[in-house]
């Protein structure tokens, strides 16, 4: 900031614990909404997690409705879709259940119902949260995933129709009134979605750890979820039904994404093109990338990298072996090639990743050859 001045807050109410979803309406109530709108996808919809949640909001008092067509990556339209939605129902609050898809895109309908710009004028990389004021009706933000960490982060990520490029909106007005994090809801993540959604919630500690930017209270949670996601990542992923495990990894979740008001880094602006130019899981595209932007960035970060070493793995000689080292243990692929990405195609992506605002806080500073030497390392 250029006055000097840093600004540093943890304002989400958070509900942890086996049972939590089960006080939402209480937390509608309590924002002020009679009427909600479940912003929720086909997954959630698929497990019965939407219908659990429809039936406590009416059993407490709460009319509500669903809108379940959120994409994997959204999109402009799952915004417009999602606002038409709220409209027809009356609502007067968001209840998001989900991945970060879910929690993002709800954030953006949100936003939406009392903001009429275009989305493309609220993009983070040009300052567009000054067009985002009070008066986005509230959310309240329940996670069934354990990486993205969207229930209590300030941003939604929405690929915008004119650009094909994924676009950070980012203001605190988005943030959720509360966030209910029960582990019984992540229990029926696959293995793989557990893996690649708690690399997610890895990436996001560790790349706001290492972040430009002066921040002790982010970089003690973000420590505090490397230490999580080091001592429950590999059991999540093995045994499902660990609840202890899953809590875990749900509150690094958590951690990471509060931690990253910090700032992010290169390994997320290499993740996002993955996704949108070539559909990839985002925790997956991060775990993909994630090595060679440590190898990156040990150059000037190295006391940070190796605390981060120590906390994963205190057997590996570097942070990006005991990464490495995580990412097989958790099933994981070792590079990009196996998910179809190819030489071909790492021109335009680095043009994207370029154009990604995350680098900015990287803590070394990225050319857009930086960013395409980076892909080439991860293929
Ligand atoms: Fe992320």
């Amino acid at each position: 900031m250029s006055d000097g001045l840093v600004t540093w807050a943890f304002p989400t109410t958070i509900v942890f614990g086996a049972g939590a979803v089960r006080t939402v309406a209480d937390h509608v109530k309590r924002v002020g909404g009679a009427r909600a709108l479940v912003v929720c996808d086909a997954g959630v919809v698929k497990v019965g997690i939407a219908e659990r949640v429809r039936a406590l909001l009416e059993e407490g008092g709460i009319a509500a409705a669903l809108y379940s067509d959120v994409d994997p990556n959204p999109v402009e339209k799952n915004v417009f879709d999602g606002v038409a939605a709220y409209a027809a129902h009356g609502a007067q609050c968001v209840v998001s259940v989900g991945g970060g898809s879910p929690l993002d895109t709800a954030k953006l309908i949100a936003l939406t119902v009392t903001h009429d710009r275009p989305l493309v004028d609220y993009d983070d990389a040009t300052g567009g949260d000054r067009f985002i004021g009070a008066g986005v009706p509230p959310i309240v933000a329940i996670p069934t995933t354990a990486g993205t960490g969207s229930e209590v982060g300030r941003s939604g990520v929405v690929t915008l129709a004119a650009t094909g490029r994924k676009t950070v909106i980012f203001s605190p007005h988005l943030l959720a009134r509360a966030a209910l994090l029960d582990p019984e809801l992540t229990r029926s993540m696959p293995n793989r979605v557990t893996a690649a959604t708690g690399f997610d919630a890895l990436t996001h500690c560790l790349e706001a750890y290492v972040s430009l930017g002066d921040h002790p209270m982010a970089d003690a949670i973000a420590l505090g979820g490397l230490e999580l996601c080091a001592a429950h990542l590999v059991r999540a992923v093995e045994h499902g039904d660990d609840l202890g495990a899953r809590g875990g990894m749900m509150k690094a979740a958590m951690m990471g994404a509060v931690a990253f008001q910090k700032g992010l880094g290169a390994c997320h602006s290499l993740a996002h093109p993955l996704s949108s130019e070539k559909g990839m899981h985002h925790g997956l595209a991060n775990a993909l990338g994630l090595p060679a932007v440590i190898e990156f960035n040990e150059a000037v970060a190295h006391e940070r990298l190796d605390r981060v070493r120590a906390l994963l793995d205190p057997s590996a000689k570097t942070c990006a072996e005991a990464v490495r080292r995580l990412r097989a243990r958790v099933g994981l692929p070792e590079g990009l090639r196996a998910e179809g990405v190819t030489e071909a195609d790492v021109a335009k992506l680095a043009d994207k990743a370029f154009e990604d605002a995350c680098h900015r806080s990287n803590p070394r500073p990225c050319t857009r050859e930086d960013l395409a030497s980076l892909y080439r390392a991860s293929l």
